[in-house]
């Protein structure tokens, strides 16, 4: 089972055989590179309002296998605007640090890191998959959902999965996510 999410958190994991997506299409100004590397990691953390202490970073690495981080590049500035990581938890491996900067929102680049992400662990045959996020947040929930993740219905959340989906206009299908 999914390791459990934080009660104000809805979670999604990824379905047994889910296949990866196609690529979304995103503007050639970007480059992409999967590897760990801190400093831009903390510049896009930073762009959105988070300070990575070193003890925080030293927690997030003890945590990364796989080189399970993803990291786009503004070719224009050579400035780091999105990344997306993949931590362990309890035999799973938890998506997050989802971060684009905000002069670069709206144009896929979420969408981008977390498939590139998604990609990459499948590769190396990472198939547990799961992030969690909150019920307003659409823009990472679309992200999930559109990559292929299924929403986990605990029984206390079947309700906000409901109000959620009728919100981003997603079919509500548990018969699907089972
Ligand atoms: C969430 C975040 C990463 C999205 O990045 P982005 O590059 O703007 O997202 P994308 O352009 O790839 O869009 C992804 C999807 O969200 C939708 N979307 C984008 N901005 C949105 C918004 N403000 N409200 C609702 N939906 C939105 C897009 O239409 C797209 O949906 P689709 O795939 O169904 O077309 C970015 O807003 C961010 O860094 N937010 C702060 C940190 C955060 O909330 N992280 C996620 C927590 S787990």
């Amino acid at each position: 089972m999914v390791p459990a999410e934080r009660p104000e958190t809805l979670a999604l994991r990824w379905p047994i055989g889910g296949q990866a997506p196609l690529p979304q299409r995103v503007q050639n100004r970007y480059s992409f590179a999967v590897g760990v590397n801190q400093e831009p990691f903390r510049r896009v953390q930073s762009a959105i309002g988070f300070e990575v202490t070193e003890r925080g970073w030293a927690e997030l690495s003890a945590g990364l296998v796989c080189d399970a981080m993803v990291l786009a590049v503004d070719k224009e500035t050579g400035s780091p605007v999105a990344t997306a990581v993949g931590e362990q938890r309890e035999g799973w491996i938890e998506l997050g640090w989802v971060a684009v900067a905000p002069k670069h929102r709206g144009r896929g680049l979420g969408h981008a890191v977390c498939h590139r992400l998604v990609t990459h662990l499948l590769a190396v045959g990472q198939t547990r998959l799961f992030g969690s996020t909150q019920d307003h947040r659409s823009a990472a929930l679309r992200i999930y959902l559109s990559l292929g993740f299924h929403p986990v219905l605990r029984p206390e959340k079947l309700q906000r999965w409901r109000a959620v989906c009728k919100q981003l206009g997603v079919p509500f299908t548990p018969g699907l996510w089972a």
